[in-house]
């Protein structure tokens, strides 16, 4: 399947080359989206109408880069990082834009976002969510740059900058955060903290050619010691009466549905990327990413689902928290494409809760950065999934 790779299991995961572009998007995605969009099939039409008529979309887009990025209010300074999510979002739309009808002008302009940034950030500081704007905008900046990778028109000393920008700024703390987690103990931040920044990693080892990046963090996926590994991930499996299928309660379920549905929007990001360079993370532990995108999905469009006390950072989570619950979280269309249309397996209620966001969204499909309001939320998927990964 993959020719250019070879994986070996044993010591760890070994890639020995790199496919391109190859993080969230392959050439053979882009060939099924380009014809969908040519012959006007629904629904990937009205998806592309949606990225076509996004602000965040057009040539004439022009970038906020800054020095210095804040997010979260430490008091001596105000936040600005959403200049920063816009133009991630923008970069990738263009991006994606350029892939699928080759006019240049989109091209162009992402590159100036991208170039742009890389001329100017030197840091992104805040408070603790200094490392969510890390893990977040890190891993949407190198996929806008992954797809831009071959685009003659972006010179290499620039493309050199934007990738040592992603080296400097983002994986570092990237790095940081996975191995300090800003002082605290293993369990103190929940899941999507590890996975936004394990999802960076990957997408800046893939986009820099580096497999030490990009191995650690599938490393870390695999057997990693907090919230954003797998193992640590998964806080209890039921068996769903009558279906046989296993429902895997993950580790925010008691938190709030907004954080727990968040979780899959970013294990389809981690698990997406790692399977475009041969390394099946989505079959890992039994389709444990299935299992708790069953789980989590289930319970949002409204049927009660089993659940296990969860000692928290915060305490003893006893029930399952309905807050937030039936939220509207774009990501999930990549969930059911693999799972359910790729490899045909059950995911009937991943495919229900992908419905029920795309019934409440703009135009009954799922849109991106823009389609969701104005803040941060409505960022953190890259999104028009259903342009980007439906199969069928
Ligand atoms: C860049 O990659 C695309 C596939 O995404 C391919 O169609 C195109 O020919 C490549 N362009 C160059 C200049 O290599
Ligand atoms: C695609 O959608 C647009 C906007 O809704 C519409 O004008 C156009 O006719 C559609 N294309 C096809 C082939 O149906
Ligand atoms: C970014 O944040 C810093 C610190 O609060 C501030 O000095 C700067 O003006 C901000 N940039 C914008 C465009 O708001
Ligand atoms: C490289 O990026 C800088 C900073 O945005 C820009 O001023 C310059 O024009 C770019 N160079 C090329 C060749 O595109
Ligand atoms: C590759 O990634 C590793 C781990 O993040 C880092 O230590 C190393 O400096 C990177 N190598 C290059 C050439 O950037
Ligand atoms: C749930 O099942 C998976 C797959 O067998 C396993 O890896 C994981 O440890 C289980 N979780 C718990 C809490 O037992
Ligand atoms: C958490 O609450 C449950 C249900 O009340 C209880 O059974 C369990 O012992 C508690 N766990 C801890 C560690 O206090
Ligand atoms: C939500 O959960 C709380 C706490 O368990 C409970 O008191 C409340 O009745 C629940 N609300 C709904 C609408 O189920
Ligand atoms: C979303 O759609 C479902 C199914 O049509 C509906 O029941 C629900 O109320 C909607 N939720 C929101 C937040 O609009």
């Amino acid at each position: 399947m993959h020719s250019f790779i070879s994986v070996l299991l044993l010591a760890g995961t070994v890639v020995t080359a790199f496919v391109h572009p190859g993080a969230l998007h392959t050439i053979k995605d882009f060939q099924r989206i380009t014809k969908h969009v040519a012959d006007g099939n629904e629904p990937w039409n009205t998806t592309w109408t949606l990225l076509t008529s996004s602000s965040y979309a057009q040539s004439s887009y022009k970038p906020n880069p800054q020095t210095i990025v804040y997010r979260g209010n430490n008091g001596a300074n105000s936040e600005n990082y959403s200049y920063l999510y816009r133009d991630a979002a923008a970069a990738y739309q263009l991006a994606i834009r350029w892939k699928i009808t080759n006019d240049k002008s989109y091209a162009d302009a992402s590159v100036n976002i991208l170039d742009s940034w890389a001329a100017t950030i030197t840091g992104i500081d805040g408070t603790s969510d200094k490392f969510l704007a890390s893990g977040l905008y890190g891993y949407q900046l190198a996929n806008a740059a992954e797809l831009l990778r071959n685009y003659s028109g972006w010179s290499e000393t620039n493309k050199t900058a934007t990738a040592n920008m992603l080296k400097n700024v983002f994986a570092t703390m990237n790095n940081l955060f996975l191995e300090d987690h800003n002082g605290q103990d293993y369990y103190h931040y929940y899941a999507n903290w590890d996975l936004c920044n394990l999802a960076s990693l990957i997408a800046i080892g893939i986009f820099t050619d580096n497999k030490t990046m990009f191995e650690n963090a599938v490393n870390y996926v695999k057997t990693g010691p907090s919230n954003g590994a797998l193992p640590v991930f998964s806080i209890a499996n039921f068996t769903e009466p009558g279906s046989g299928k296993v429902l895997m309660q993950g580790q925010e379920a008691g938190r709030d549905q907004g954080h727990a549905t968040l979780d899959f929007a970013l294990w389809g990001v981690v698990a997406q990327q790692a399977y475009n360079q041969g390394v099946d993370l989505f079959a890992t532990y039994k389709n444990e990413i299935l299992n708790g995108a069953e789980y989590v999905s289930k319970y949002n469009v409204g049927y009660d689902v089993p659940y296990t006390p969860y000692l928290s950072y915060q305490g003893n989570q006893t029930v399952i928290s309905n807050s937030s619950r039936g939220t509207i979280r774009p990501g999930f269309e990549l969930l059911s494409a693999h799972y359910g249309q790729l490899k045909g397996l059950h995911s009937s209620w991943t495919d229900a809760y992908r419905n029920w966001v795309n019934i409440n969204s703009t135009s009954g499909v799922e849109g991106g950065g823009g389609n969701y309001g104005p803040n941060s939320g409505g960022f953190d998927a890259l999104g028009f999934g259903t342009l980007l990964y439906r199969l069928s």
